[in-house]
């Protein structure tokens, strides 16, 4: 009877041990999907690490300030650079940006110019897909663009350019 008894407990604590090593494969399972899962997804704009931003404009537009003040608030480092008219179209020449995609300022990081009141969704897509432009532009400066009064009229169409050729990057 007491060899049965002892038995008895020598398998228990075998069955114990079987569930816990069970419990903990399952346990590393869940968190190793888990990872796998986060990994996978997509970088937002507020995720991705932002590299200094070049900002040119000229003292004559006040919105380009407060878009200025836009990136920053979203943790963006900025670097302004005042220019006079001439200097920023200079600048432009420069960089390739065609005069049907101007607006009132000019950002460069990079390598990429952005050019106008481009949302930050827009930039993080370039900085996420790095496309092989020389840049992306919101051209004019429309109502209800980062760092322009107003609301939207319709949706920004930010467009990107490659050598001679403008097309849609993507609206917002
Ligand atoms: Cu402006
Ligand atoms: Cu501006």
């Amino acid at each position: 009877m007491v060899r049965k008894r002892k038995g008895n407990k020598k398998s228990n604590i075998l069955l114990y041990s079987i569930v816990a090593s069970v419990i903990t494969i399952l346990l590393a399972l869940v968190v190793v999907l888990n990872q796998g899962s986060t990994n996978s997804e997509k970088p937002t704009f507020t995720s991705i690490a932002y590299p200094v931003v070049k900002l040119y404009r000229t003292s004559l537009c006040d919105c380009c300030g407060k878009y200025e003040g836009y990136l920053k608030s979203r943790g963006v480092q900025v670097q302004t650079v005042m220019m006079d008219p001439q200097g920023l179209l200079d600048m432009r020449k420069k960089l390739g940006i065609p005069s049907q995609l101007f607006s009132c300022h000019t950002s460069v990081l990079d390598g990429y110019f952005v050019e106008g009141h481009v949302p930050l969704e827009a930039i993080s897509n370039l900085l996420v897909e790095r496309p092989d432009v020389d840049g992306i532009a919101l051209p004019g400066m429309p109502q209800g663009s980062p760092g322009m009064d107003g609301s939207k009229t319709g949706p920004l169409k930010i467009y990107s350019k490659t050598g001679d050729s403008i097309t849609i990057f993507m609206e917002l």
